[in-house]
């Protein structure tokens, strides 16, 4: 398993694991239209690789094939944190996450913050995060409930 960069020529693949990891692990916490106004299966190819490029994320792959990504911003606010629904379970969500801590470092953010969803929530607590207030976002008119979560870094002198 390996942790890289993001590079042009991802997009796609970033796109099945968006896609598969709503429909296939977060469709037990949401309705069928929450899913489908989440990661509509016709989602403008153009608007997702301008998101994706704008993001930067940390790209997993195995064996050649991207299993998951996720981002963390200047700001400290990770945007994307997916796996792919085939490899949920499998350690590939804290590699990520382990690497997101090691850029935030990097950056000198004293803080991690995202928009977590219902499904991720159990696994951001497990990595420090608490919730700092409850959300009901609406997404192509249908409400999509998630959690404002952060995590206060040490700081290492
Ligand atoms: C949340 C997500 C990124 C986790 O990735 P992952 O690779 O499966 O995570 P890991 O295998 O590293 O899990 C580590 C631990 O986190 C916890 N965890 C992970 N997924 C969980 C879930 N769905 N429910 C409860 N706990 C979970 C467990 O304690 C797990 O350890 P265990 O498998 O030994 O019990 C992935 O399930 C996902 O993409 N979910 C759907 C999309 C989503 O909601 N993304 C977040 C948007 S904010």
């Amino acid at each position: 398993m390996e942790i890289r960069r993001f590079k042009i020529g991802d997009e796609a693949a970033l796109f099945r694991v968006f896609f598969s990891a709503i429909h296939g692990i977060a469709s037990r916490d949401y309705t069928p239209d929450q899913i489908e106004a989440w990661a509509p299966s016709d989602l403008d190819p153009k608007l997702w690789v301008s998101r994706v490029r704008g993001i930067r994320p940390f790209v997993a792959e195995a064996d050649g094939e991207i299993v998951g990504y996720a981002d963390v911003q200047p700001s400290g606010y990770i945007d994307h944190f997916f796996v792919s629904g085939d490899h949920a379970r499998q350690g590939i969500g804290s590699l990520l996450m382990r690497r997101i801590h090691q850029e935030a470092k990097l950056l000198g953010v004293d803080e991690l913050t995202s928009q977590v969803s219902k499904t991720a929530e159990p696994f951001f607590v497990l990595h420090g995060f608490h919730v700092v207030e409850r959300r009901f976002p609406i997404c192509s008119g249908v409400t999509l409930q998630n959690a404002l979560m952060r995590k206060t870094l040490k700081c290492e002198t």
